[in-house]
């Protein structure tokens, strides 16, 4: 979809679906009247009868049968002029995309006319747009490809591109492609995306100025002694895969950042088997992972002033004859040993080696993503993510982030008294806590292996995966994650 910039009257405009987006009570801007007039008062009379009146979320599709050079309007309730930021905008994208998709239409219009932070307000439009558009097609015999809108022009008298407006929404499309890229690794059958599907895509997608992939092979993982990804594989006839990713910017990097995410290619719980209900969406499990080679992907385009290193653990988790096994001990690189107790709890068994190896590296910052607990969603539900953090400054700047990105993000505290719940009668800790509070018992045996490198760890388990079309997304692999990385990054 190519994005256009035009200084011109809507009136004028040659489009087949012109959106216009309408605050509430603000149904007597100028440019509605203009419309109206040229219409001879139809317009007004449907925005009567439909009793549109521009809350958030209602729209008014107005078919012009040749009376103006656009053969579509669509009228978008944008909610409270003083309340419209850019998730707003982005929300507006996603509709005018849908229902163009719907009417066949290649060429949408935008009446651009935003109160303040144009340039923000153009990204996220934009953004919002390309979302809407994702689609999985490729296991499906008789789909009906989506992508039949060609141009999104943004138009209104005056209207000049800035730099701002430009840069914002290069910055969007880069975010776009990094998240289609994370959903298309989700929602690939668990068969295909196995641990060296996962290697061999991040090295295909992992290019560039500044970009370096290594993939380690079973072999390597036992000479750099990762216990637990190798404990977490033994049930599996697929060897693991560890991948870092390097990325240099040109001259010197203002800080470093380890990313590293949760790479179970399949979840089924192995001995401690998962329900077959429960496991109906486990190919999810590799959400964080994916996020991470997703957000690296795009860097060489982005250049952010950061050294930042990508590291996902991957294997699937399965029983077989060699399955590790309740009451099993793993001893970890920094010394530490977990008794597992629970073999459905291996994301933090997996997370535990790469976390030891990052803090190896001294990093300004540690964030790791993963599908971590169901615990998380029953506390925050699907759309909320867990933040957890060493590091309030981090914590805030990472919330704001989300928060821009239109990613929700919520933290859930550390509690040091719960310690006593992972104490373990064989090795220092064990992988299970008490039954209460499991997303919080989770994310302190991720902090054993963390030092005391500022660090915070988001548990996607919720938002990683959509259960129903939204929408920016359709059913499957949403790409959580993604967009707040890349803003994190753009920060520092
Ligand atoms: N991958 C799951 C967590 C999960 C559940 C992600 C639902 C997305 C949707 C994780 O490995 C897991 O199985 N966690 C267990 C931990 C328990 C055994 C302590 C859980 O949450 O039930
Ligand atoms: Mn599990
Ligand atoms: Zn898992």
């Amino acid at each position: 979809m190519e994005i256009r910039f035009k200084d011109t009257g809507i009136e004028t405009l040659k489009t087949d679906l012109l959106m216009i987006p309408v605050a509430e009570k603000k149904l007597e801007e100028a440019a509605i009247r203009a419309l109206d007039r040229r219409l001879k008062g139809k317009l007004q009379e449907r925005i009567q009868r439909s009793r549109f009146s521009g809350v958030e979320g209602s729209s008014l599709l107005y078919s012009t049968a040749g009376a103006l050079p656009a053969s579509h309007l669509l009228l978008i309730g944008m909610g409270k002029a003083t309340e419209i930021d850019a998730g707003t905008w982005r929300r507006a994208g996603a509709r005018a995309r849908r229902e163009a998709t719907t009417i066949g239409a290649q060429e949408i219009g935008v009446f651009f006319s935003p109160e303040r932070d144009p340039a923000v307000a153009a990204g996220a439009l934009v953004e919002g747009a390309q979302l809407a558009s994702y689609q999985f097609n490729k296991y499906r015999s008789n789909a009906k490809d989506s992508s039949g809108v060609k141009t999104l022009t943004l138009c209104r008298p005056g209207l000049t591109r800035t730099a701002g407006m430009e840069q914002a929404v290069g910055f969007a499309e880069q975010v776009v492609a990094g998240v289609f890229l994370a959903r298309d690794l989700i929602n690939e059958p668990p068969s295909v995306t196995t641990a060296r599907y996962l290697g061999e895509q991040a090295e295909r997608h992992c290019r560039g100025r500044g970009l370096s992939v290594d993939v380690w092979g079973k072999k390597k993982i036992e000479s750099m002694k990762l216990a637990g990804l190798l404990a977490v594989n033994r049930g599996s006839h697929e060897e693991p895969r560890f991948i870092t990713i390097h990325y240099k910017p040109p001259g010197k990097p203002k800080k470093k950042v380890a990313l590293i995410g949760k790479g179970i290619t399949f979840d089924s719980g192995g001995l401690s088997l998962k329900q077959s209900k429960s496991m109906e969406t486990m190919k999810l499990d590799m959400a964080g992972g994916a996020a991470v080679i997703a957000a690296m992907s795009r860097l060489p385009y982005l250049r952010p002033q950061v050294e930042v290193i990508g590291y996902i653990p991957t294997t699937d988790n399965l029983p077989g004859p060699n399955a590790q096994k309740p009451g099993d001990v793993i001893r970890y690189l920094n010394g530490k040993t977990i008794e597992v107790l629970n073999t459905d709890a291996e994301g933090r068994l997996i997370l535990a080696d790469a976390l030891a190896l990052a803090a190896k590296q001294k990093p300004d910052y540690m964030i790791n993503l993963a599908t971590l607990t169901g615990a998380c969603m029953v506390a925050l539900g699907t759309q909320v993510a867990g933040l957890f953090s060493n590091h309030q400054p981090l914590a805030d700047s990472l919330m704001r982030c989300a928060q821009e990105s239109g990613e929700k993000l919520w933290q859930l505290p550390l509690v040091k008294e719960y310690r006593d719940d992972i104490k373990s009668s064989v090795a220092d800790i064990k992988n299970i806590g008490g039954g209460h509070g499991g997303a919080i018992t989770a994310a302190l045996i991720l902090q054993e292996f963390v030092d005391d490198i500022p660090w915070a760890h988001l548990d996607i388990a919720g938002p990683a995966f959509t259960e129903r079309d939204v929408p920016t997304c359709p059913k499957g692999g949403t790409g959580f994650g993604v967009r707040t990385l890349l803003k994190f990054l753009g920060t520092l």
